[in-house]
């Protein structure tokens, strides 16, 4: 309906002008000359500041309502009658607004200035617009009261008044009552208006779907029981205002309210009794951040349809009532800090929608409810400081998307359960209970695991060597009754791993540092180790077997060339290239070659062993999409050779080589300057493959070896090697993944177990070269001593006091430490375990680009 509206209507007003010029002629035969709508509406904008052009094109050559921002309605009865929209929000405006002249524009019926910088008071002369419909001021820089005559003066017609995220002061002005039941959205948000409301406002705006007065911190007012006379009332935001006093029992009458935010204020007393039983409506109750007390009145659980639950921060006692745990659309309740008793029921387990869970900071007590973990949309679930008992149930994190876990500081008991299916969990909190045993070895295996404290309990055992696999940011086991040797890189990454207060612990830097005589299990252990290590090297020769074979051992089936540039280059040559001396790259998916051809060009070419049987047709249409893209920051693609079992792709050859070539060299000697350029280009590579080209393209494989650099004099990166599932299918993509471990830091961690890749995957994967610019370092470093992957080297460091001095790249002047610290921030947003803390390619780009600019000012 929209986009017919907006293709038909020029048309409509290609045949009007007749119409609309002979009004004048008529108007000028009258006494007083009637100005136009155009003239009025140039004389408006006259007064205005347009710095940025947006109103260059209103002008006397083109009808008024096809100038941009104006938008003309014939009326469905008669069609002279024209209503019209200006829509002048977000256009950077300023200057002085000329009211008495846009007024006068006939019909005009919707007036938007928000989001500008007029930095004025509110014009008085709005009050003259009488056909308004809607007025929206909002966030446009207006101070100063609201002045009486204004508000009264505001034409009957009104639905929808704006005003909200101005410096407006004073009172609300009473006169706006005068709006009566026409007004159905009334906003004054996040202002600074003051003093008491009048219940007058209340009485009469009966029609009010829509009333907002959140953040004007310095009203001072009880909640006017008025309020329950708007009885159509669907939303009600009065969040951070500084109201006092009880809710009224007159609130019990908004049947109508889909929204209720009464958080962060002064109110107290207890909840009406009965609040709730007629909110069939209701999808979000706030209270939270008040002083309410007393129980919590049996009602709520009445409202059918709520989703979120929030009396976080009160002085509530008693217990919930029993049927808000079972909701059926229930997603958040949050109960934290405040005197909550009685035991946690049981969640419709299978049924419940629940995602999170915060109790913390009560007195609930009894054990936990066994149905948490069958809850498949649980992500957070967190009863600390409570007086919970009994063990930890078997399935505590079965669901899904559990990512947080916080039940520190109860009276747990028994041993925690081996946690297999945690995929997600990010944040597991046990400590102060009395939890023994060992810790489990399957800890070690969740992909994402990186806070744990288990501290103060009363643990036994080693620590697991595997929880090495983890890219940690804490690990605290202090005060439990552990023993045994650390593993290595555990202590090395000190002080991120909180060990004390377990005297049986041992290794190198602790007060005990292991070194006792070899004893028989020992040796025992060593040749348990030698056995699989021989046992992994057969599998790995018999692997490495099985793709030899599968490259060399059998000769090419027919193949297919396809150049989508005029190359001089034939499939034979191709084959005949793949030799061992001509590659330049190796890596998961193959090697690369570097082939001249016959007059001298060089081409890259990819060669990619894919059992997934693409087809042809399947892989031509793919390369078709790919080899489209054109863009400064892509490497072209510029033809392919498809036989059955693999495809091999050909690229530009650049002659700098990668990345990654120069950050392995003896000394990594580029400025910070040109790194951050490299890092600008290959994020304005990705912005165009997520965003400006259709179709999307994910890379997915996104490394500093895949990072090219073009030009001998200038720095411009190129990225290559994107798209890689599109023609060897998802299946080898994901099962070949792994197998380079050298490049195995760049993959983001929910690679493993999310079944959609996401552009915030590539985000990630381009954080940690955005790591190694910053540092200097390679992404893995095997050989070297200090051997874990980039990612988690900068997570040990980065919360040390002198952590960034130990991060950034020595080499690199201090002049720079401002830009690489700010760098270094975003990298490590982009390395975000959870991928909804990662920022979106398109931000990254921005603000490297304000890094750029800054390092490059004089
Ligand atoms: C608003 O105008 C006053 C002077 O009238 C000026 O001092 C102030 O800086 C202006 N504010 C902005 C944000 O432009
Ligand atoms: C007023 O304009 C702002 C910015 O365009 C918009 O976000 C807001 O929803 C508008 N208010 C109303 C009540 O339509
Ligand atoms: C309330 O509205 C009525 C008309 O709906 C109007 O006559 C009356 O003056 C209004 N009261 C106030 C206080 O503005
Ligand atoms: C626990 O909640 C009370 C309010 O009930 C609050 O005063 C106290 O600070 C909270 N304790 C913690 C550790 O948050
Ligand atoms: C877990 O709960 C404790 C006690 O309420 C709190 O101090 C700690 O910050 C919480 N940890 C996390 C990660 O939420
Ligand atoms: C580790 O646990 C101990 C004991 O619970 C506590 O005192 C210490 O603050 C914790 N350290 C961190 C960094 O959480």
């Amino acid at each position: 309906m929209a986009t017919a509206a907006a293709y038909c209507l020029p048309l409509f007003l290609l045949l009007l002008p007749p119409l609309i010029i002979a009004a004048p002629s008529a108007a000028a035969a009258g006494p007083e000359l009637q100005p136009q709508p155009q003239d009025l509406l140039l004389s408006f904008k006259a007064a205005l500041r347009d710095p940025s052009g947006a109103l260059a094109s209103w002008s006397l050559s083109t009808p008024y309502c096809n100038w941009p921002h104006i938008t003309c309605t014939a009326s469905s009865s008669s069609s002279s009658v024209v209503s019209i929209a200006v829509s002048l929000q977000g256009l950077g405006l300023s200057g002085d607004i000329d009211a008495a002249s846009l007024c006068r524009v006939p019909g005009l019926s919707h007036l938007s200035l928000a989001s500008n910088a007029f930095n004025t008071t509110v014009p008085l002369q709005l009050s003259r617009c009488a056909s308004l419909v809607s007025l929206n001021l909002s966030s446009a820089a207006f101070w100063g009261p609201l002045p009486e005559q204004l508000a009264a003066g505001l034409p009957p017609s009104l639905a929808s008044l704006d005003l909200s995220g101005n410096d407006i002061e004073g009172p609300v002005p009473p006169g706006l009552a005068a709006l009566g039941a026409a007004l159905q959205v009334l906003d004054l948000g996040r202002n600074r208006l003051s003093g008491v409301l009048h219940p007058a406002l209340f009485r009469n705006l009966t029609g009010l779907h829509y009333l907002d007065l959140s953040g004007n911190q310095f009203l001072e007012s009880p909640l006017p029981p008025e309020l329950g006379k708007m009885g159509n009332l669907r939303w009600l935001f009065l969040q951070g205002s500084g109201f006092t006093g009880a809710i009224p029992e007159t609130f019990l009458a908004l049947e109508q309210l889909e929204a209720l935010d009464l958080s962060m204020n002064g109110l107290t007393g207890a909840i009406p009794r009965g609040f709730g039983r007629k909110f069939q409506k209701l999808l979000s109750l706030d209270l939270s951040r008040n002083g309410f007390s007393g129980p919590f009145p049996d009602g709520v659980e009445k409202c059918v349809m709520l989703q979120r639950f929030q009396v976080h921060d009160n002085a509530f006692t008693g217990e919930l009532p029993a049927g808000l745990w079972s909701l059926p659309d229930l997603q958040v309740i949050r109960a934290e800090n405040n005197r909550f008793s009685g035991r946690l029921p049981e969640f419709p387990g299978e049924v419940s929608r629940l995602e999170q869970v915060q109790v913390d900071n009560n007195s609930f007590s009894g054990g936990l409810p066994l149905t948490i973990g069958m809850i498949r949309t649980m992500y957070r679930f967190s009863a600390s400081l409570n007086k919970l008992s009994g063990v930890l149930p078997d399935n505590l994190c079965d669901s899904p998307v559990m990512s947080i876990i916080n039940i520190s500081h109860n009276a747990l008991s028994g041993s925690i359960p081996e946690f297999r299916n945690c995929k997600r969990l990010v944040s597991l909190h046990l400590s102060s209970n009395g939890l023994t045993g060992p810790i489990p070895t399957s800890l070690g295996a969740l992909p994402v695991l990186t806070y744990i404290d288990l501290s103060s309990n009363g643990l036994t055992g080693a620590i697991p060597a595997n929880l090495q696999n983890l890219k940690l940011a804490l690990l605290n086991v202090s005060y439990n009754r552990l023993s045994g040797p650390v593993p290595q890189e555990l202590i090395s990454g000190l002080p991120a791993v909180f060990l004390q207060g377990n005297p049986g612990l041992c290794g190198p830097g602790l007060s005990n540092n292991c070194v006792v005589p070899l004893r028989k299990h020992r040796w025992l252990a060593l040749a348990a180790t030698v056995a699989s290590f021989i046992t992994g090297a057969m599998l790995l020769a018999i692997g490495a077997f099985a793709v030899y074979r599968r490259l060399y051992g059998k000769r090419p089936s027919p193949w297919k060339l396809v150049l989508f540039q005029p190359i001089k280059i034939t499939g034979e040559e191709l084959f005949s290239a793949f030799h061992d001396k001509n590659v330049i790259g190796r890596g998961a998916f193959g090697n690369v070659y570097l082939i001249v051809l016959q007059d001298g060009q060089k081409v890259a070419v990819k060669r990619l062993v894919c059992s997934d049987k693409l087809t042809f047709r399947q892989v031509k249409s793919e390369m078709n999409v790919l080899a489209k893209i054109r863009h400064k920051n892509i490497a072209k693609i510029t033809g392919f050779c498809y036989s059955e079992g693999e495809v091999s792709v050909i690229y530009e050859y650049f002659q700098k080589g990668s990345l990654q070539d120069m950050i392995y060299a003896p000394k990594f000697t580029l400025g910070w300057k040109d790194r951050l350029k490299i890092a600008l280009g290959v994020a304005q590579g990705l912005v165009y493959l997520h965003h400006d080209y259709t179709p999307r393209v994910l890379h997915r494989d996104l490394k500093s070896s895949n990072v090219l650099l073009a030009n001998e004099f200038e720095i411009e990166p190129r990225v290559a090697g994107f798209g890689i599932p599109c023609f060897v299918g998802e299946k080898v993509y994901r099962s070949s993944l792994y197998s380079d471990v050298n490049q195995k830091c760049y993959i983001a961690p929910e690679e493993n177990f999310t079944k959609n890749p996401t552009n915030l995957m590539d985000v990630y994967s381009f954080g940690v070269i955005l790591l190694e610019l910053v540092t200097g370092r390679p992404a893995e470093q095997l050989a070297s001593k200090d051997s874990s992957d980039i990612v988690r080297w900068v997570r040990r460091r980065i919360n040390l006091v002198d952590g960034a001095s130990q991060i950034l790249d020595p080499n690199i002047s201090h002049t720079a430490q401002q830009g690489m610290q700010a760098a270094l921030e975003l990298a490590v947003r982009c390395t975000s375990v959870k991928p909804d803390q990662r920022p979106d390619i398109t931000e990254v780009f921005r603000l490297l680009q304000a890094l750029y600019f800054s390092a490059t000012m004089p």
